[in-house]
């Protein structure tokens, strides 16, 4: 490859000249320079000064089967040979898409079996948020059109998935929000529950706020809810056991749709293929992406359930809609055999029975007791862990987001890759991962809180 022509230095230089980063303080990065990650294989990447970092995050949650697999590769090169593109069109496809919809269809829960393609989560949801609008319209009720959400949300980055998500940073550069969303509170225990209440109720006050936000609208002017089953880039926010059928029972009440966004939880994070099967969720529509090519190829899948798809089907009328990149072929085919080597490997049922429970019991043994930590929590493959100054009251390290922004950056001196999330530490590791990796993390993790808590003592000047 060509990059190896180049100093870190050069390539930081190049970077710094000509390329702007998503979600970057593009001041910061001038002057600290970026990390160039030139290789990866199996739970490790690897930078251009040689180190070797254990990828707890699989990428941005999306590397579910760990990197390196060759025959995604091959897969890719032989539709990349045999047809590279052609689009799905004026009644026009091509073989792959047909194959993984089906094979979408058939691992989705049983009232789902329409898939629409895009290359984005977020560009899913635009697709979610237009046919949730449009299937209202041809039901003749155009005037139900809000959509509720949540604070702390995240649906993507585009001004459609901007608005449905519930991040108030984002929200104040986006002047010309999409009108008729709503956001409700986020149904996290650990910051929102009050004295004396236990989970279970916290769980349907959060839930009561969804039904209050229908009854204040009217659920004649309410299309949908939409939540990410577990908020993930939100810090891993995952609701109590209450919550999901509440939610459930208030959409069927007033006859709302209820839109999941699978995108980090999708295909095997949460220990099954869907989070809507982990908790028992009944959606009108899952968005999917990440997982369903390990990011390997950009590709998202919007699942559809019966009611709508039928609705499609039955009235009729072009809906006006699609991209250029919908049913990619070489993308499809790369989720194909990903979705192959994730039920052949049984990384799932090991995510279910064997990993996920390993890793976050290994993760409450090893610092659940540490003087930096409020909570582990964790659901199959997703663990936050809540950093405070003050374990009684939960007391957080001024200013904002410090803690967590120390514990991260002493994290990847320990090589292991770890995203902040305002004051929580968030893990997401590829499927793959074996107890071994989970050992190394715990390792890691723990030097990580050690050499923060030193840092943190110092800078408060308790040391
Ligand atoms: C739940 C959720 N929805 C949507 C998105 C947006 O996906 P993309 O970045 O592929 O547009 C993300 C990305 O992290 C996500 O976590």
């Amino acid at each position: 490859m060509t990059f190896q022509n180049f100093s870190t230095q050069q390539l930081q230089k190049m970077d710094a000249g000509h390329h702007l980063h998503p979600f970057t303080d593009h001041k910061d990065l001038r002057e600290e320079g970026s990390r160039v990650i030139t290789g990866a294989k199996g739970a490790f990447v690897y930078d251009s000064d040689g180190n070797e970092i254990l990828d707890a995050m699989a990428g941005l949650w999306c590397v579910n089967i760990g990197y390196g697999w060759d025959e995604l590769a091959d897969v890719a090169a032989d539709q990349m040979r045999e047809l590279p593109y052609y689009n799905s069109f004026f009644r026009c496809t091509t073989p792959t898409p047909i194959l993984l919809a089906e094979k979408i269809a058939s691992l989705a829960p049983d009232n789902m079996n329409q898939v629409f393609f895009g290359s984005s989560g977020s560009e899913a949801n635009d697709t979610a948020l237009r046919i949730v609008r449009h299937y209202w319209a041809i039901e003749g009720k155009p005037e139900k059109n809000i959509i509720i959400s949540r604070e702390w949300a995240y649906h993507g980055s585009t001004i459609a998935a901007t608005s449905l998500g519930g991040m108030s940073a984002m929200h104040s550069q986006l002047n010309g929000a999409v009108p008729n969303i709503q956001h409700v509170m986020s149904p996290c225990y650990f910051e929102s529950g009050e004295d004396g209440e236990s989970e279970h109720a916290f769980g349907l006050r959060a839930a009561k706020s969804v039904e209050d936000a229908i009854l204040a609208a009217g659920p004649e002017n309410v299309a949908a809810f939409i939540g990410e089953p577990i908020q993930g880039a939100g810090g891993v926010r995952i609701p109590p056991a209450s919550y999901w059928p509440e939610i459930q029972r208030i959409c069927d009440k007033y006859d709302i749709l209820l839109m999941l966004d699978e995108v980090i939880c999708g295909y095997g994070r949460t220990g099954e293929w869907f989070a809507a099967q982990s908790m028992d969720i009944k959606a009108d529509t899952i968005t999917t992406a990440k997982g369903l090519t390990s990011g390997y190829q950009p590709l998202s899948a919007l699942i559809v359930g019966d009611r709508i798809a039928n609705t499609l089907v039955e009235k009729g009328g072009e809906f006006y809609h699609g991209y250029t990149y919908s049913g990619h072929p070489v993308a499809c085919a790369v989720g194909l055999r990903n979705l192959e080597i994730i039920e052949r490997e049984g990384m799932i049922e090991r995510v279910r029975d064997d990993t996920g429970p390993y890793l976050l019991d290994s993760l409450q043994k090893a610092i659940g007791d540490h003087p930096l930590v409020g909570e582990v929590r964790g659901f199959g493959f997703l663990i936050a862990i809540e950093i405070v100054k003050d374990r009684q009251t939960k007391e957080r390290f001024e200013p904002a987001t410090s803690g967590a922004a120390a514990v991260r950056d002493h994290a990847i001196a320990n090589n292991i890759m770890m995203r902040a999330v305002m004051d929580t530490m968030i893990m997401s590791p590829p499927l793959s991962w074996t107890r071994d990796h989970i050992d190394m993390a715990v390792e890691r993790v723990i030097a990580a809180l050690n050499g923060a808590y030193k840092q943190l003592l110092a800078v408060d000047g308790q040391e």
